[in-house]
């Protein structure tokens, strides 16, 4: 590990010698490095990822529509209709009326975007919801029982952690809305590390993304050859979801996914 980071700090100041003299901070695009102190961070892990990689600024900061466009392009392929449809909702979260931008640390307002339930966080009414919190983790680390995530064991996951924050928190709430979110969640980090056609993604590159906010990519990962669209995601979102089970939540979401895939093709 310490040599990993001499080897990263060689290489900035490399760079900063030959194009960038009076940034030797400036690591290039792509290197991973921790957030520093008044950098700021979400309560998505993936948004961590590429801000800690400098795929989007490293400060957290004023991400705009093309910014988040090109970080997920260069950082994960996926293609600009689905950034859209992540941006468009995040800018909302900006305090400030008519903004065009975003800082991730605004992705922390309760019950705009983030909600209860989630699979590394805890809800707001028991601590800071925004920082990573082991002991929601390990309870979503018990659904994968294999070294391979699918529909079914994400979708297990994602439904335990609903149903045990709902029956701990008083506070607790996640209308239809959010619901459907947090399975496009699970829905996006299989598409974006995994495979599309098998609906599975190792669990080490899971755990990576979440325990370590870093790209798998030296687990064999790569981006890949074929931009991911958002048709895509609704489609493997919506396999998450037929495969939960709860009937009656399987009905509601339906409706909900569908609902989103008209909006995005008619
Ligand atoms: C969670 C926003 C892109 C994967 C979240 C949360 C927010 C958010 C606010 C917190 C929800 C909660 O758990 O309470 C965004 C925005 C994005 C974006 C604004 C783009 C502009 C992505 C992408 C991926 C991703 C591209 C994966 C490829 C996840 C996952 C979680 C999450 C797995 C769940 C974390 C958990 O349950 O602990 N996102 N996200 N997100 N996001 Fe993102
Ligand atoms: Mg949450």
């Amino acid at each position: 590990m310490h040599s990993r980071i001499l080897v990263l700090g060689l290489g900035a100041l490399g760079t900063a010698s030959a194009s960038r003299p009076c940034a030797p901070h400036a690591l290039p695009e792509g290197t991973w490095a921790a957030p520093k102190e008044g950098e700021v961070r979400s309560p998505c892990p993936m948004l961590n990822v590429l801000a800690n990689h400098g795929f989007l600024p490293r400060d957290g900061k004023n991400i705009s529509k093309t910014i988040a466009r090109a970080a997920f392009k260069d950082g994960l392929n996926l293609d600009p209709d689905f950034s859209d449809i992540m941006f468009d909702p995040a800018v909302l979260t900006n305090p400030y009326p008519n903004q065009t931008t975003f800082d991730l640390d605004h992705l922390n307002r309760h019950n705009l975007l983030e909600h209860d339930g989630s699979l590394s966080r805890a809800d707001a009414y028991w601590d800071d919801s925004q920082v990573f919190n082991t002991t929601v983790y390990e309870e979503t680390l018990t659904y994968f029982q294999t070294d391979t995530v699918d529909v079914k064991s994400a979708a297990a996951a994602r439904m335990g952690r609903v149903l045990s924050s709902s029956r701990t928190n008083p506070e607790y709430y996640l209308n239809a809305t959010a619901e459907s979110i947090s399975f496009g969640e699970t829905g996006a980090y299989i598409l974006a590390l995994g495979d599309f056609e098998t609906g599975t993604v190792p669990l080490e590159r899971v755990r990576m993304m979440f325990e370590e906010e870093r790209l798998p990519t030296e687990l064999g990962w790569s981006k890949g050859t074929e931009a991911a669209t958002a048709a895509q995601l609704f489609n493997l979102t919506q396999r998450i979801i037929d495969n939960t089970e709860f009937p009656a939540l399987r009905a509601r979401m339906n409706g909900g996914i569908h609902a989103g895939v008209m909006a995005k093709h008619h």
